[in-house]
């Protein structure tokens, strides 16, 4: 199936070898900073319950779930195996490149919840993975999307790369619109001023943006 979402140009990526090569090696690093993180856990508080469902995708060690929440099922889907058998909240993984493959090897209609944290720039055909989460929900599931201002940027897309994180929230939303299943989608954008002070000092925090929706139902 083409991926209109997107122009050939703006798929591009800087680094035009496989992901494969790119991700062999494990990261078993924090993409991003605390504060995002918990901000994060916040908002998957906010829209799972007890018992959901849910695959990670684009997932490494870390799912940022939260930990009091039980769960039903918990799948998970990255590029690195290592990364992702030491991520404890996952029960299953596969791996698999997306921009190769964007089919999901998954049951129709088999989650409550997709998650995909502070990855979604480096998806060269947003519209087909969008269009395979939108089928692996149930109706009436989300799809929670969030990412910050840090990135591989050799790897992210360059229709991400030349855009601001307005415009990024922008684009996001057009992945939702573009597969029929989905609701309008909701964006958060919080990125608090920081005085240049504390920006010399500390550096400034990661700012947050999340696109969520649910399927139709
Ligand atoms: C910055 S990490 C984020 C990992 C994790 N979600 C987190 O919050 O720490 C980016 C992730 O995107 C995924 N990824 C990148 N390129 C991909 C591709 N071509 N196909 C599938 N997944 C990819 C990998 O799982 C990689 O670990």
């Amino acid at each position: 199936m083409p991926d209109f979402v997107l122009t050939e140009k703006e798929r591009t990526q800087q680094d035009d070898r496989p992901d494969r090569t790119f991700y062999r090696e494990p990261r078993l690093v924090q993409h991003v900073d605390e504060q995002f993180r918990e901000r994060l856990t916040d908002l998957y508080r906010e829209h799972l319950g007890a018992g959901d469902d849910v695959l990670d995708l684009m997932s490494s060690w870390v799912s940022h779930l939260p930990d009091e929440l039980g769960l039903g099922r918990v799948a998970g889907h990255g590029m690195n195996e290592e990364e992702l058998a030491a991520n404890d909240r996952l029960a299953e993984y596969f791996v698999q490149d997306l921009n190769e493959t964007p089919g999901l090897p998954l049951e129709t209609g088999a989650f409550d919840a997709v998650l995909c944290a502070v990855s979604v720039q480096y998806l060269r055909h947003p519209g087909q993975v969008f269009a395979e989460v939108a089928r692996v929900l149930r109706p009436g599931g989300i799809l929670i999307v969030s990412f910050s201002n840090r990135m591989f940027a050799q790897k992210a897309i360059r229709a991400w790369r030349t855009a601001s994180g307005p415009g990024r929230l922008q684009l996001v939303e057009r992945y939702f619109e573009s597969v029929e299943a989905f609701q309008k989608p909701t964006t958060v954008s919080e990125n608090p001023f920081v005085p240049p002070t504390r920006r010399f000092m500390g550096g400034a925090p990661d700012p947050f943006y999340a696109a969520h929706a649910r399927t139709q139902g």
